[in-house]
């Protein structure tokens, strides 16, 4: 028998990376740290060091790392149930649907793992819309099945979402692709318009878009998006996977705009940390997968809602409301947003910020700055003991856990800056 492997508490930073290299598929370009300890807003890696966490893992640990209040959430529930399957009720599961439904439209909820997951539910549920009214669409060609989506949007790298993702790198190799997917200008109903035709059953859009550069359409785009959609009779799906659970200082991202969707798609935020994706659907289409009616099973899988993420995502909630974190993140977002654009004036490569609550992007200029491209300002960052993101080659992304303090948001927002500005 072979000697058990150590518990990676006990490596170091090259240890760990050295057995990650060897028995991982190395399927993303990770940077050389490796973290062990996270409180907060902060995190340290297995050789001591601190970081503060201007983008809490791509938005996922929204309340930060191990919540008080989660981790009792958690601990409580290892204790017990874990999980009996979804042909059983559990408390938890109902508990977190119920937040949900009560903070967004009324709709109900679907609990899957992931945003790519969640989007696969919606775009399923979409096919059997387009089943179910047709229109003008010829039954024998599949009646309506097309989807819209926007260029540089992220829908995720799953099959079915694969298409809608505006992005041609991601489907590359993956030939044949599933049909009926077309990509459009983001923020132009006009675009939207042109390409709908009798097959078209469903627009999926993100309020504000993450992986392309958090960009947030004007303020007439989502509302003319759900009068186009009631006009033709389309499934309007907002993509809420990086602005959802509070992100923008709303509950939903597209709260900031007198829009209620048909489906709405959760992912990141929602699980705090674990894997968490969730669907709500409206009664347009929600019904399509009640097996009440259906009477066979459309959509299902063995582990969504489980107890122990249901238990925290209904505590997210629950905290979210108790620390008024909507008008915090609003407050902390208009205050970094103006910060930063204070210093673009005399920052050479630092253009300005946009956003909405704590999600940012930070335009840069890379002709007028000391780098090549916004990665080599988050490398220096993490140097300095500073974690943020970026998106493609000028934008920079913060998106700070919802608990991080004021003072803390300063400190690295100062440090940001002097990064930016110190190193021509
Ligand atoms: C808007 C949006 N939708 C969906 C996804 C896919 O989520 P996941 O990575 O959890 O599958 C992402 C991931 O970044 C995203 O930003």
């Amino acid at each position: 028998m072979k000697p058990a492997t150590p518990p990676s508490r006990t490596r170091s930073t090259s240890q760990i990376i050295a057995a990650h290299d060897q028995h991982m598929i190395v399927n993303l370009p990770r940077y050389g740290i490796a973290m062990v300890r996270g409180c907060g807003c902060e995190l340290e890696d297995a050789d001591g060091k601190r970081y503060l966490d201007l983008f809490a893992g791509f938005g996922a640990p929204i309340l930060g790392h191990c919540h008080p209040d989660l981790v009792e959430a958690i601990t409580d529930q290892a204790n017990k149930l874990w999980h009996v399957g979804n042909l059983l009720h559990t408390e938890p599961q109902t508990r977190a649907a119920e937040a949900i439904s009560r903070c967004s439209f009324g709709g109900r909820v679907y609990f899957c793992h992931s945003g790519a997951d969640a989007n696969e539910a919606a775009i399923k549920l979409a096919r059997l819309y387009g089943k179910a009214h047709p229109g003008r669409s010829n039954p024998a060609e599949g009646g309506r099945f097309r989807v819209v989506s926007a260029t540089r949007s992220f829908h995720g790298r799953s099959f079915a979402t694969m298409g809608a993702t505006g992005n041609p790198a991601v489907r590359q190799g993956f030939e044949p692709l599933l049909p009926g997917y077309v990509n459009v200008a983001y923020n132009s109903i006009e675009a939207v318009r042109e390409q709908l035709d009798d097959q078209t059953v469903a627009v999926i859009v993100e309020p504000i878009q993450g992986e392309g550069g958090v960009n947030v359409p004007d303020d007439s785009y989502l509302p003319a998006l759900r009068a186009l959609c009631d006009e033709r009779d389309l499934l309007l799906i907002v993509d809420e996977v990086w602005t959802g659970c509070g992100r923008t200082g709303k509950w939903f991202g597209h709260q900031h705009w007198p829009v209620t969707p048909d489906i709405m798609t959760l992912g990141k935020g929602v699980g705090g940390g674990l894997a968490v994706g969730a669907m709500v659907a409206g009664p347009r289409a929600a019904d399509l997968f009640d097996v009440r009616k259906t009477s066979l099973v459309k959509h299902a899988t063995t582990l969504g809602g489980n107890c122990l993420s249901m238990a925290v995502t209904a505590a997210i909630f629950q905290v979210i409301e108790r620390d008024g974190l909507l008008d915090h993140t609003r407050r902390l977002g208009s205050l970094a947003i103006e910060r930063i654009n204070a210093a673009a004036a005399d920052t050479p490569g630092l253009v300005g910020a946009r956003g909405k609550g704590l999600f940012i992007g930070v335009q840069l200029d890379p002709q007028a700055g000391w780098f090549e491209k916004a990665g080599d300002v988050v490398a220096r960052c993490l140097e300095r003991g500073l974690l943020i993101g970026s998106a493609g080659n000028d934008v920079l992304r913060l998106a700070p856990p919802l608990t991080i303090t004021e003072a803390e948001l300063d400190r690295g927002l100062d440090q940001l800056v002097e990064i930016l500005g110190s190193a021509q």
